[in-house]
């Protein structure tokens, strides 16, 4: 089993769309038993809270269904999972000051480390943004997730 966790700042935007955009991906190759997803927040102040009702809304009409419920990133993670991906470069050096272990930082990456169209290497924060920063950001994840999942079963 590879376990794989998309981190973000709120957990309510970019990293659960994430989530659940390759998880969409796992389960249309068939490998429900071989890989999981999950995702997190940098900050604590969504916690318990479904993704953004823009977020929900987007990926609702392109047909997928987002069930997440936001939590914040642990220390523990570090040991949980195999593959860490960090929407932005903030989120990656808030996570890497949690990391336990220096031998564990190679588990952590840019998400758009894997965008084949990327032209930054951050996903940009749609939470102050409009209805097309929300499709951009449902564009980049859905380009960027399908090539990890490729990199992954390559
Ligand atoms: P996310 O977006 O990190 O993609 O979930 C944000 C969500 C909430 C806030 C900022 C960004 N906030 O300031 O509450």
């Amino acid at each position: 089993m590879k376990k794989v966790l998309f981190v973000c700042l709120g957990n309510i935007c970019r990293s659960p769309l994430a989530e659940g955009l390759f998880a969409q991906h796992v389960h249309l190759q068939g490998l429900n038993d071989k890989i999981k997803a999950d995702s997190a927040g940098t900050a604590s102040y969504h916690t318990g809270e479904l993704a953004d009702q823009r977020t929900r809304a987007n990926a609702a009409s392109h047909g997928l269904g987002l069930t997440h419920r936001a939590r914040t990133f642990r220390a523990q993670d570090w040991h949980d999972f195999d593959l860490i991906l960090a929407m932005d470069k903030s989120n990656l050096e808030n996570i890497k000051r949690l990391c336990p272990n220096p031998a564990l930082l190679s588990k952590a990456k840019l998400m758009r480390e894997y965008d084949p169209e990327a032209d930054s290497l951050e996903v940009p924060d749609p939470y102050y943004g409009t209805e097309k920063d929300f499709e951009d950001v449902y564009q980049i994840l859905h380009r960027s997730t399908a090539a990890l999942l490729a990199s992954l079963i390559s």
